[in-house]
């Protein structure tokens, strides 16, 4: 069974998320970059009305091809109750790899279920297990370990061996 970890993270609360995830798992967890900048007021509020929209940003090429793994584990930060537009863009250019998916979100405090529910519906099905952790709860690490354990257990019952 191979797994791999893969999210997009513009303040680091995600790729957090990714790394305690990919560390449990024995494997890497692999940053969705996206190309240009994205600093400063301008580019969050462009940031969050192209989450708003759907819309998806130029991303690089991935250091590792998601068809040659069993699961994709996808992450992003909840921007504007949707999934930041370089993950909409991931989903957009693997997709075909993407059968076998579970997805997480960082968030303020709201709007994680919308964009997990718009995850799926970009995909076009549903993901074997969802975790959304809230910024708060990053710091406190056996609580988040804790929350991770859930969501790995969650898989092996869909009947992944992670
Ligand atoms: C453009 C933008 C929009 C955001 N919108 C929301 C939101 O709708 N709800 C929420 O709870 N947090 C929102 N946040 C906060 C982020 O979801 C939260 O800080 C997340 O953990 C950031 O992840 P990251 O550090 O991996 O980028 C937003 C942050 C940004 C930059």
């Amino acid at each position: 069974m191979t797994t791999l970890v893969a999210s997009y993270s513009l303040t680091g609360h995600t790729a957090t998320v990714a790394t305690s995830i990919a560390d449990r798992l024995g494997t890497k967890a692999e940053p969705i970059v996206e190309q240009g900048a994205r600093g400063g007021l301008l580019g969050t509020a462009a940031g969050a009305v192209s989450a708003l929209l759907g819309s998806k940003s130029a991303i690089a090429a991935p250091l590792h091809d998601p068809s040659t793994v069993d699961l994709v584990i996808l992450g992003t930060p909840v921007w504007a109750g949707a999934p930041a537009p370089a993950v909409n863009a991931y989903i957009d250019r693997h997709r075909d790899a993407l059968d076998r998916v579970a997805f997480f979100c960082t968030q303020g405090k709201v709007g994680a279920a919308g964009a997990l529910s718009r995850m799926e519906r970009r995909l076009g099905h549903p993901p074997l297990a969802t975790l959304v952790v809230n910024e708060d709860e990053i710091g406190d690490s056996g609580a988040l370990d804790d929350r991770i354990e859930a969501f790995l257990s969650k898989l092996r019952d869909a009947g992944d061996h992670t």
